[in-house]
């Protein structure tokens, strides 16, 4: 017998949710229900991008993100389970934030928050994946820790990378935006004088 039909006898139908396994099926609604919300909002994030490279990463995470959506949809196949989604609070509240973010800030100033706004969507994920993966770990489902450690392999990447464009391009020009528009605000208020 294989670990596909253990876990297929393992969740013949919806776990209790008093359980582990309950918690575990309910987790995995809610990053199934974030995934989908995240898939959404990343062409308006790369559209509102200004920097090349940025915009470029937020494609490609759209992509990735696709395949996560997919490796989800395995999860439930494997338990015997219909995909199902929850909604997921704390992804809609982060994403209206990163929206709050593309109304007040633009150009270098809204690329630093565009990347702030990611990496608490990554962060959240991460944590996410990282919880699944051990409970999945415990309740001995080798075959879904692989595809969730994949995922969060790809969302420790992201964070990174962001990190990295963040630190190396996307700060300093904020900065140098502001040193700018501080500078001509000056000789606005000499020329008043
Ligand atoms: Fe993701």
């Amino acid at each position: 017998m294989g670990m596909t039909d253990t876990i297929k006898e393992m969740f013949g139908g919806t776990p209790d949710v008093s359980t582990l396994q309950g918690l575990f099926v309910e987790m995995l609604k809610d990053v199934y229900d974030a995934e989908h919300r995240i898939l959404e909002s990343l062409p308006t994030m790369a559209e509102s991008a200004t920097n090349a490279q940025l915009q470029r990463a937020f494609e490609k995470h759209r992509t990735e993100t696709e395949g996560q959506v997919g490796r989800l949809e395995q999860i439930f196949d494997m338990m015997g389970l219909e995909a199902e989604r929850k909604t997921c609070d704390a992804i809609k509240g982060l994403i209206s934030e990163s929206e709050e973010t593309i109304d007040m800030a633009e150009g270098h100033v809204l690329d630093a928050g565009l990347i702030a706004s990611a990496q608490a969507v990554e962060h959240y994920e991460i944590a996410r994946y990282g919880t699944l993966k051990h409970w999945a770990q415990t309740l001995g489902l080798r075959d879904v820790v692989k595809l969730l450690d994949a995922t969060l392999t790809e969302e420790m990447k992201t964070d990174g990378s962001l990190n990295e464009l963040a630190e190396t391009t996307v700060n300093p020009s904020a900065f140098v935006a502001d040193v700018l528009n501080a500078s001509e605000e000056g000789r606005g208020s000499s020329r008043r004088s």
